[in-house]
């Protein structure tokens, strides 16, 4: 099989990390593979904002939470504020938010998304594991959450896609779930 197969099929959702950081040459793969993604009409109008290590990781935790509990931002409230919500995002070493120029993307949703999938397969092929984290997204302009997006880097011109945590594996990869039936039907002559 080829290694592309092999990798799509091994890779999964990693939320236990070990010890030790994500090396600078592996967050530059990874960031490569991010900017190598499809993007309709070639736009290329997605950003990656890169936190490394917990410090900064918990900065936009606390932020996420406090912009959760908000009134008109409370989809994920009961969910963010169980004192277990993804600490610190599974505690992930490297947390990546994938950003999209509404404007300048023909198809933000995909655009963004095909760059996550390429960040969780580099992660995989790195020998590292990643997972995507949902949440952000639906307090991304939420102007105090936007705040402290700002101060990270992250374009005021973009919406949030995506983000994932990224680390070393705490442990085996847990098998694929089983596929469901009925996902793709073959016509032919
Ligand atoms: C759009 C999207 C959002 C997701 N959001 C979360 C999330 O917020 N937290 C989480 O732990 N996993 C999240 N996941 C991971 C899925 O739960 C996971 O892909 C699924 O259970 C299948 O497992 P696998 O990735 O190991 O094949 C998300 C995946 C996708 C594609």
């Amino acid at each position: 099989m080829s290694e592309v197969l092999k990798a799509i099929k091994e890779r999964r959702s990693v939320r236990v990390f070990g010890d030790g950081a994500v090396a600078a040459e592996e967050l530059d793969a990874i960031l490569e593979a991010a900017s190598y993604a499809p993007s309709a009409m070639n736009a290329q109008a997605c950003h990656v904002t890169a936190l490394v290590g917990l410090p900064r990781i918990s900065e936009l935790n606390d932020a996420l939470k406090l912009a959760s509990a908000l009134p008109g931002f409370d989809r994920y409230r009961d969910y963010v504020g169980q004192k277990s919500y993804s600490v610190n995002f599974f505690r992930a070493p490297l947390f990546l938010i994938v950003g999209v120029d509404k404007i300048r993307s023909f198809c933000p949703v995909e655009d963004g998304s095909m760059v996550m999938a390429n960040i969780l397969l580099a992660a995989h092929g790195l020998g590292l594991g990643a997972v995507w984290v949902n949440q952000l997204g639906a307090v991304g302009n939420e102007p105090t959450f936007r705040k402290v997006l700002t101060s990270f880097g992250f374009p005021p011109t973009h919406d949030i896609i995506g983000s994932a945590a990224v680390g070393r594996l705490g442990g085996p990869n847990p098998p694929a779930p089983p596929r469901m039936p009925g996902q793709s039907n073959i016509v032919t002559a």
